[in-house]
């Protein structure tokens, strides 16, 4: 299991780092293209392997494709992450350009390569990689609704005060603090609806700090964050390498499925060897429809930016 990860920036390393840690990788190539950047993080990253246990060979090379040559799995987080106060989508004009360019690269050497798209604004350059590659969709898998479904957990285990490890929940829609939808009807702990523990109100809060969980550590930071995304991708590389049939909400091209067409949106999908093993078609009622309508509007609105 050869996996590439493009751009060795904070959260390309970050997913290199998790990659490896789970040891179940036998080599992950990070490819930037700041001079000397990846192979720097690379040794880094391996001077940790006999602390932290794992065999996983990280190599670093800078904008030298034919070593990405014969992955199976690719990532694309290259580009510039939002500064406090900028939205995703400002992201639009400088990362669309390297994701395509990137993402052409990466096919040329490994035509039977499955790419998760991590730059943002994540659903728009999802679409510009499908439009641009032509690619089956089931090999092109954009991330977002995992790393919002772990931040939703994380908030709703705050307001339960419960050990996240009782919390169940998951984000669909758009990666965006307006778009996404986080379904508190469907929460768990341990089986039993949130709703049970939790009044209107604070589940209302809790997903409304859930949407703007990514502008929240990008005011903190003054950059994106890169630990919780890092662990997210490499949770959906495990599940494609390991063949797990793991069900996560993913930005993927959708064909009428939730009333909608020619768009990448998150959805629950089943991740295995083959990528999008199949997409979940969930019961959603019809507030829940109405926002997942909007939130398609929003990303038609950022797709219609695009020239492809
Ligand atoms: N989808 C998500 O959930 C999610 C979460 C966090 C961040 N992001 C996005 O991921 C992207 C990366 O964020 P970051 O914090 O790691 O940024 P960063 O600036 O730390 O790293 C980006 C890296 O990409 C490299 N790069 C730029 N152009 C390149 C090219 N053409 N080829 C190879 N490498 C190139 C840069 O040199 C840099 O090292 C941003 O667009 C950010 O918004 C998405």
């Amino acid at each position: 299991m050869k996996v590439t990860v493009v751009g060795a920036g904070a959260v390309g390393a970050s997913c290199a780092e998790y990659i490896a840690i789970k040891n179940f990788a036998s080599e992950v190539v990070v490819l930037d293209i700041k001079e000397g950047f990846a192979e720097g993080k690379a040794m880094d990253l391996m001077q940790t392997a006999s602390l932290n246990g794992f065999d996983t060979k990280i190599v670093g090379v800078t904008d030298d494709y034919s070593k990405t040559a014969g992955s199976d799995i690719a990532v694309i987080t290259s580009g510039i992450p939002r500064k406090p106060g900028m939205t995703r989508e400002e992201l639009i004009g400088i990362n669309a350009g390297i994701v395509k360019t990137v993402s052409s690269n990466l096919i040329k050497h490994s035509p039977n390569v499955i790419l998760i798209v991590v730059s943002n604004p994540m659903d728009t350059m999802t679409y510009l990689v499908h439009k641009s590659t032509g690619l089956p969709k089931n090999r092109i898998i954009g991330m977002g609704g995992a790393l919002d479904s772990a931040r939703f957990k994380y908030r709703l285990a705050e307001a339960l005060e419960a050990p996240i490890s009782d919390v169940d929940g998951m984000v669909i829609g758009g990666h965006s603090d307006t778009g996404m939808v986080p379904l508190t009807r469907h929460a768990t702990r341990n089986s039993v609806k949130v709703s049970e523990f939790l009044s209107e109100e604070r589940l209302s809060q809790v997903a409304e700090d859930t949407k703007v969980g990514g502008a929240t550590l990008t005011k903190l930071l003054g950059t994106s964050a890169w630990y919780a995304p890092g662990a997210a991708v490499s949770s959906l590389v495990q599940a494609i390498a390991c063949d797990q049939k793991k069900m996560f909400p993913c930005s993927v091209l959708l064909d009428g499925e939730y009333g909608l067409k020619d768009i990448c949106i998150g959805v629950p999908v089943i991740l295995g060897k083959n990528g999008i093993e199949k997409i979940v078609d969930i019961d959603l009622d019809d507030a829940e429809k109405a926002k997942m309508q909007e939130s398609a509007v929003g990303v038609r609105a950022t797709n219609g930016l695009l020239e492809v």
